[in-house]
């Protein structure tokens, strides 16, 4: 292939039109004559003028770039001649170097005649609107016309400001996904999967590391299985899992919390992890709490989840102790009082709660304290701090953990939390780490719990708005963009969209992107699965990609019935 600066982009067997009328973005063009058909060149096919196609204008000063988005037959008495279409201005093409901007400087004058563009031109865009040639690219498909013209892109663009694929069921997201992955492992990559439904255990190269919580479906032999340690996570975590409610379990819920820490942070008071309380004295407790000195609401700071039944219990007594009864009682305020027997029934249901869900897989993985089962938090700071030699893809597998209890959201939303810590403190800053979270719309911007507990899952989003400056980037598949929080779509700047049919999804994209991807946006409901649109402010221009195939295929089919209910 000729080299493109060499041989020019206008090719005058291309040409097929002129300028007719000019707006502020868009230009109205007529066909040069009537047999405005498509034609082959360098074995190539060219519209010449069809709905979709990339073309260049030839005016004065530099050559325009645009898309034709209508075209129309002015007035149905008229002669062929009379079609008209409109284009839609995207960027400039700077004559010598074929450097491509996004914005039009000059704008053409009428006449100015229009040229369908190469195919590996259009293919080439994204690089050209490099200042310089990057080390790093990702070869992530080709131009839809053209399975030989590679699209390439930086990992800057994909995932500097934080990557959205977006597209309903069956569009490609999941292989797209994969697709990307597998080029991020070609190179010196850092990348943790959250793998919701274990799609991509086949995975199985040597950079990639598997681990997973709960018990998958379908567990992989080299899988190392870990927990979360209790101290993952916070108060609020155990509100929405636990849901204490109404006036007495929430007090009650908390103030068992607070003991169970202090017990923690006092072993030589409490020997045996819970603070005894029903008629017991008070002497130590008055004195830890009028010495404390560490921040208790630290959610760091950790307690000991078996025994907090048991506290519970023990929360509830009278405030006083008290010696005698009836008109001889007398008040003895150095002791706590003797069990009472009201709030206990109130906390009933809530014991027996948190008994089933600490007993329940996965649960009891993560607060038996004698499982010998990995932290997670340690795996994935070893993981973020080693060396180059080391694993590039850690997959974490949380298909084999239940949906009940909104296990999922909460766990999933503890892992963005440790990540968020973790990018604080500046573990991703010398090797930048990209998070990917397929299906997200389980995990991001819920609420959960109930009047009394509610708890916002806000640690993706919170990564979403401030991970780039610490080195942490997210790339999040969903199918339902709704479900996602505007506080995190407006934080993607880069979005791969594929077929998307439902109009408020469609609305959400526009919304989420600039003027120019109006237009684009109206393709999107005829994409074939594997076909995407690349929109945002660094691809000012949005092309059309055929997304290759991963070579490694996620395990996404449906339902074989041609094979089964033969
Ligand atoms: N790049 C591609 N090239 C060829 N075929 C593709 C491509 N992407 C997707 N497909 C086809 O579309 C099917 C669905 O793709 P995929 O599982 O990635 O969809 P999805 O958007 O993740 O769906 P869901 O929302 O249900 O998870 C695949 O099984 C495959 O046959
Ligand atoms: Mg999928």
């Amino acid at each position: 292939m000729l080299d493109l600066e060499a041989q020019g982009i206008v090719r005058s067997q291309l040409l097929f039109g002129k300028v007719k009328a000019i707006s502020a973005n868009s230009v109205q063009f007529e066909f040069i004559n009537t047999d405005h058909q498509a034609t082959y060149f360098e074995g190539r096919r060219y519209g010449k003028g069809e709905v979709g196609e990339f073309i260049i204008i030839e005016s004065q000063v530099n050559l325009i770039l645009g898309r034709i988005v209508e075209i129309k037959k002015d007035d149905l008495e008229l002669s062929n001649l009379e079609i008209v279409g409109r284009i839609q201005l995207l960027g400039s093409i700077q004559m010598d170097n074929l450097k491509v901007t996004a914005g039009i400087d000059y704008y053409p004058s009428i006449n100015d005649l229009i040229y369908s563009a190469p195919h590996d031109f259009i293919a080439d865009i994204p690089r050209r609107m490099n200042s310089t040639r990057p080390k790093v690219e990702l070869e992530i498909g080709s131009i839809d016309l053209d399975k030989d013209c590679t699209i390439t892109v930086t990992p800057e663009k994909l995932f500097g400001r934080h990557l959205g694929i977006l597209g309903s069921t069956g569009g490609g997201k999941s292989f797209t996904t994969a697709r990307i992955l597998e080029e991020c492992l070609k190179k010196n990559s850092r990348v943790i999967l959250l793998d919701p439904t274990g799609e991509y255990r086949d995975f199985t190269s040597e950079d990639v590391f598997h681990i997973h919580l709960g018990n998958p479906i379908y567990p992989l032999k080299e899988s190392l299985a870990c927990k979360l340690p209790p101290e993952s996570f916070i108060e609020a975590d155990f509100l929405a899992l636990f849901e204490p409610s109404g006036k007495v379990q929430g007090p009650k819920f908390r103030e068992a919390l607070k003991s169970l820490k202090l017990a923690k942070l006092y072993p030589n008071f409490y020997p045996e992890g819970y603070i005894p309380k029903i008629d017991a004295p008070k002497l130590n407790y008055i004195q830890i709490i009028n010495s404390l000195t560490v921040n208790i609401n630290d959610p760091k700071c950790s307690f000991n989840i078996d025994k907090l039944t048991l506290q519970i219990e023990h929360e509830c007594v009278f405030p006083e102790g008290q010696e005698g009864y009836g008109s001889k009682a007398v008040k003895i305020p150095e002791r706590w009082g003797n069990h009472d027997g009201g709030s206990f029934a109130n906390c009933l249901p809530l014991i027996s709660r948190i008994n089933t869900i600490i007993n329940s897989p996965p649960f009891d993985t993560f607060f038996d304290v004698n499982s010998n089962h990995k932290s997670l938090t340690n795996v994935i700071k070893q993981f973020a701090s080693s060396n180059k030699d080391a694993k590039k893809l850690l997959r974490i597998d949380l298909s084999g953990i239940p949906f009940e209890y909104k296990a999922r959201e909460i766990i999933a939303n503890c892992i963005g939390r440790t990540l968020l810590y973790a990018s604080r403190k500046g573990e991703f800053k010398n090797k930048p780490v990209v998070v990917f979270l397929d299906e997200a719309h389980n995990f991001i911007g819920k609420t959960i719990g109930n009047e009394d507990t509610l708890a916002k899952l806000d640690a993706f989003e919170l990564i979403a708005k401030e991970g780039r400056k610490f080195g942490l980037n997210i790339c999040l598949a969903t199918q339902r963009p709704r479900d996602i929080t505007e506080g995190v779509l407006s934080q993607l700047g880069t979005l791969i969209v594929h077929r998307l049919t439902n109009d408020r999804d469609r609305e959400i994209v526009e919304r989420a992107c600039g003027e120019i991807d109006k237009a684009a946006s109206d393709f999107l409901p005829s994409l074939q699965p594997g076909e995407a649109v690349i929109i945002g402010n660094d691809f000012p221009i949005p092309l059309t990609i055929n997304i290759k195939k991963p070579t490694i295929k996620p395990n996404s089919e449906g339902a074989n019935f041609q094979e089964y209910w033969a």
